[in-house]
């Protein structure tokens, strides 16, 4: 099944000359859905890590599915202020000023083996960042994994890990 043509591409959003790569169509094509998730298990591969950490938002909606297929848990890297109790920050810089994500602090524990998903990897800031977050937690993070990789920014040039993506747009 040809994965590419159940993305959207969306013209113009959310501004003036940037294309959208929506997964909306993606999500409500069940068995688009369903191959999706099957090939993201076998990205992952015969070595299960012991945890998965989904990116706020649209990377919740990829770990969730993966983590009741794979077996295991998975853990949120939310933005700033949106979690209960202790939590470690992590803040990076964007093209103009800065943003910070966090999780809480018992999320992972030192040495266990994380993979991190997000739908996209666009310029890989928010991958690399969600990476560094989970490091600084003393997490042993052993890859990446997305849906739609957008080659064309380059942006696993910034990961310095193994990237998984199911569809490239170059
Ligand atoms: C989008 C996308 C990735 C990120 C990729 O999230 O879902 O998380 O941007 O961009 P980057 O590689 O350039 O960092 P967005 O911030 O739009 O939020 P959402 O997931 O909550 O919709
Ligand atoms: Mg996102």
């Amino acid at each position: 099944m040809d994965l590419k043509q159940h993305i959207r591409q969306v013209p113009d959003f959310p501004k003036p000359g940037i294309l959208f790569y929506d997964i909306s169509t993606l999500l409500a094509h069940p068995q688009a859905w369903q191959e999706t998730v099957r090939q993201l298990v076998g990205a992952i591969g015969p070595e299960k890590p012991d945890i998965l950490a989904g990116i706020e938002s649209r990377g919740f909606l990829v770990a969730a599915p993966l983590a009741l297929q794979l077996g295991l848990g998975f853990v949120m890297i939310r933005k700033q202020g949106k979690l209960p109790g202790a939590t470690i920050p992590y803040t990076y810089d964007l093209e103009y000023g800065s943003d910070t994500i966090e999780m809480q602090e018992d999320a992972v524990k030192p040495g266990q083996r994380v993979v991190v998903l997000d739908d996209l990897l666009a310029t890989g800031g928010t991958m690399r960042a969600s990476v560094e977050l989970l490091r600084k937690m003393g997490a042993d993070v052993r890859g990446c994994a997305c849906i739609i990789e957008l080659a064309f920014l380059s942006g696993r040039e910034k990961i310095d890990i193994p990237v998984h993506s199911l569809i490239s747009f170059e």
